[in-house]
């Protein structure tokens, strides 16, 4: 059966004490809404919808920076969760299926633990998703028997028995989309809050006679954001996760409590990854290439037998071809660096294309920007870039060409061809002793006056 998708972000999370909204908090280097639609999206729903509010342009712009085709709407006045999935209606219309309201501020759900709530629907018509706390705090009480859930208790309208209840709710439910909408039409805003409770739907659909079900998952996964100390939490839950799927598809990490994942990390079987290396979001390191350690990649692809670092930094729209070799204190963005071409030492290469075997010596730079315009540097294949060679965009070095050590490189290089753009040396015989005896004569007659 087709199924939708429904996240809340309208909140401001009063709580984080931030001015960005809770939900783009990130997590792994995305924000945390960005997780919860992933999650999602592993159901394969036929529309996905955004709640946004506080700050929802910029709530806009990340969920459709994430998937273009999600809708976004929006909740004016946060007048609670239940007013809040019901600003999803008109962007439903004609839709016939399950809806499933997640959380934007719980990023942890599982794939699998939503598939068991969709399959739920089959025995009940509204399934909530609960969990057994530790520690129930501030979390809605579930009231159940077995599987059948009673109702739904916010914390603060609980009375002591109800709070003794470590049943909680994670805020993820799921039913028929219809059916949602009309159960939320009844809610009312007469709680300790006087906000439009979700929760309250599940009193209103067993008064109507319909069933109400409950899924259990383990606590870890719906770990609700609420403050800055629970975001720190939830950041080491993540890497924690992370480090140890890497290791499980085979990825080498030799000191993986060090090394920072982000949400879309790929690691080939087999790779090595170093101690201290910091994966921004992005990056893909095939089978068999090696990041040594200090290193840090963003928005980049890593082929095959590549070595990066120690102490690289591949930044976004770098693309290293197999066996390429980045070392230590160099800086490559927005460059293809060609098979088995090297740049090992101090060097930057930006806007650049690096032709295969071509070796680019210490301390050389694509000169790119010139303040006001970005320009291409394309150096052919087998070329050998004297050390501290500075190439002045835009500017093209041929294939098997050379140029000397210390060149200012503002024209193109021929293939096969040397470029000197220094200036000549001069020897001056004698001169440098001269003029040490000098100083050295001066220095003395200083101390002693
Ligand atoms: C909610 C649940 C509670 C559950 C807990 C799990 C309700 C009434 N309570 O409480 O039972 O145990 O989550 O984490 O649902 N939001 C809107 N618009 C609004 C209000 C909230 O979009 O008007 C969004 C928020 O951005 C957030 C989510 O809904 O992503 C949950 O809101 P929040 O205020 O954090 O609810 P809790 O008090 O945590
Ligand atoms: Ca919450």
């Amino acid at each position: 059966m087709a199924n939708a998708l429904i996240v809340l972000g309208a909140g401001k999370g009063s709580r984080m004490e931030s001015d960005l909204p809770k939900v783009l908090h990130p997590i792994g280097g995305a924000p945390m809404l960005v997780h919860a639609m992933k999650a999602g999206a592993t159901l394969d729903p036929e529309r996905q919808i955004v709640v946004a509010g506080h700050q929802a342009g910029l709530v806009e712009a990340a969920a459709k920076d994430w998937d273009p085709d999600v809708q976004v709407v929006r909740q004016e006045q946060q007048l609670g969760t239940a007013h809040a999935v019901a600003q999803a209606r008109p962007a439903l219309n004609g839709f016939d299926g399950d809806a499933i309201v997640l959380y934007g501020d719980t990023p942890f759900i599982r794939p699998e633990t939503l598939e068991a709530i969709l399959a739920a629907r089959a025995t009940h018509d509204v399934v909530v998703l609960g969990f057994e706390a530790a520690d129930p705090g501030r979390y809605g009480r579930l009231v159940a028997q077995g599987d059948v859930l009673e109702r739904i208790v916010e914390f603060k309208d609980a009375d002591e028995a109800t709070r003794a209840v470590t049943l909680c709710n994670s805020g993820v439910v799921a039913a028929d989309a219809a059916t949602l909408f009309d159960l939320i039409e009844a809610v009312g805003n007469d709680n300790a809050s006087g906000e439009y409770y979700l929760t309250d739907i599940v009193e209103i659909a067993r008064a109507r006679g319909l069933t109400a079900g409950v899924v259990r998952c383990d606590e870890a996964e719906t770990l609700g954001v609420n403050s800055r100390a629970e975001l720190v939490r939830a950041e080491a839950l993540f890497q924690t996760h992370a480090r140890a799927a890497a290791l499980e598809d085979g990825a080498i990490l030799t000191a993986p409590d060090t090394v920072m994942m982000a949400h879309d990390t790929a690691l080939g079987r087999d790779c090595m990854v170093e101690a201290y290396v910091v994966f921004a979001p992005g990056v893909t390191v095939e089978s068999g290439a090696t990041i040594r350690a200090f290193s840090h990649l963003e928005d980049c692809h890593v082929s095959r037998g590549a070595v990066v670092g120690p102490y690289a930094r591949l930044r976004p729209g770098t693309e290293l071809a197999e066996n390429a070799k980045v070392g230590n204190f160099v800086e490559i963005k927005k460059a293809v660096i060609g098979e088995g071409a090297k740049v090992n030492h101090l060097s930057y290469v930006g806007d650049a294309t690096i032709g295969a075997q071509a070796n680019i010596g210490a301390g050389s730079v694509t000169c790119n920007y010139d303040g006001f315009f970005k320009h291409h540097t394309t150096i052919g294949d087998g070329a050998f870039i004297g050390s501290s060679t500075m190439l002045v965009a835009p500017v093209t070095v041929g294939a098997g060409a050379m140029t000397g050590s210390g060149s200012v490189i503002t024209t193109d290089v021929p293939e096969g061809a040397l470029a000197l753009g220094r200036a000549k040396q001069v020897n001056k015989p004698g001169l440098a002793r001269r003029i040490m005896d000098k100083l050295r004569a001066a220095k003395a007659a200083k101390r002693k006056g």
